[in-house]
């Protein structure tokens, strides 16, 4: 399966999908038996996932992808300043458009000498993406790792020099302890000089917010409910997606969008995998994703409750969406500790 000439050296194991398995068990019991039944987004991205979400990155409503995009090909430089002879990291990778504003900024010099390494769950999607990059860069070394950014982050220890990346405001995916857990992984990652690129979806007009997440040709609809197909899949459920209506909402008091699946009549769900038999009334709803939209204050605050300090900050005219650099605060405790031990 990782065969490709795009990844000249691989991560992917097989481990992984057995892994995988086990936490999305362990995930979907604890999900569909709380009261608010829900389904960790993650879930979301098979090959046929993924696809859709590429389909929802192109659609008029959903702004987040080409605004960061033109926020990237403004600032590209900026942002690989002084990288040599590193590595340009991107967590949650997904399609490729985002990383090639970066390479093209880097120039066919630098580009020969720092790798690309793409992590993202769905291995096919990886794939497929690291051999459209070496055929427009065939001078990049792709070093692709299918990994749960999540929980995983420790595999990616390297003394490079690195830019690591987070696009698309993935992050607003997270709940606030999720995000912090994971920018502190972040943080353990990064050695002086290296920075983190973090892309947020800012808070705006809920009209803005509510389109973007209903799309009129129903293709976030379409992606809600493939879910339900993966977790069939996965756990030997009974799902059937027709039964199901996609809603999604711009919650106020929280700043996030929630999407859920409303049941459209009372139902029984098997989940043989997991010995159980779930019941949904007409109307109740399982949440299938949060999407937490940010102000500056709190966003400066959560990166530097991990341990960071914003650098830069980019963002569009209308305050739509920004990216924002981060770094060190300080030495971390093992560069303090090797100061100490010099005699
Ligand atoms: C991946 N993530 C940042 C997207 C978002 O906007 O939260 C996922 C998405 N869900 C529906 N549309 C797009």
């Amino acid at each position: 399966m990782y065969a490709s000439p795009a990844l000249t050296e691989s991560y992917a194991r097989n481990w992984f999908e057995d892994q995988a398995m086990t936490t999305m068990a362990q995930d979907v019991l604890k999900g569909l038996t709380a009261d608010q039944k829900y389904i960790p987004s993650k879930y979301f991205y098979d090959a046929r996932g993924s696809k859709l979400f590429e389909v929802i990155c192109g659609l008029p409503e959903y702004y987040p992808t080409r605004t960061e995009l033109r926020l990237l090909s403004t600032h590209a430089s900026d942002i690989v300043r002084g990288l040599r002879q590193g590595d340009l990291v991107e967590l949650g990778a997904g399609a490729n458009w985002k990383i090639r504003t970066l390479l093209d900024a880097l120039g066919p010099r630098r580009r020969a000498e720092v790798g690309y390494i793409p992590v993202d769950v769905c291995g096919p999607a990886l794939l497929e993406s690291a051999a459209q990059l070496t055929t427009v860069y065939p001078e990049v070394r792709v070093k692709g790792m299918v990994a749960d950014f999540t929980c995983d982050l420790h595999r990616l220890q390297s003394d490079r020099p690195k830019v690591v990346l987070f696009f698309g405001s993935t992050i607003g995916n997270l709940d606030e302890s999720e995000a912090l857990a994971f920018l502190q992984d972040v943080t353990a990652m990064l050695k002086p000089g290296d920075r983190f690129i973090l892309g947020l979806d800012m808070v705006k007009p809920v009209e803005l917010l509510e389109a973007a997440y209903n799309d009129s040709q129903d293709v976030t609809a379409e992606f809600n409910k493939n879910i339900l197909l993966v977790i069939n899949r996965g756990l030997r459920a009974t799902f059937n997606p027709a039964g199901f209506d996609h809603v999604a909402f711009f919650n106020e008091q929280q700043e996030r969008v929630e999407m859920h699946l409303r049941a459209r009549r009372d139902m029984c769900v098997e989940v043989e995998d997991l010995n159980i038999s779930v019941t949904l009334k007409k109307g109740e709803t399982v949440l299938t994703e949060i999407c937490r939209k940010f102000r500056r204050d709190g966003a400066e605050k959560m990166i530097r409750d991990a341990g960071l300090e914003v650098s830069r900050w980019y963002s569009d005219r209308k305050g739509w969406f920004s990216l924002l650099e981060a770094g060190l605060d300080r030495p971390r405790p093992r560069e303090s500790a090797k100061i100490i031990a010099i005699p």
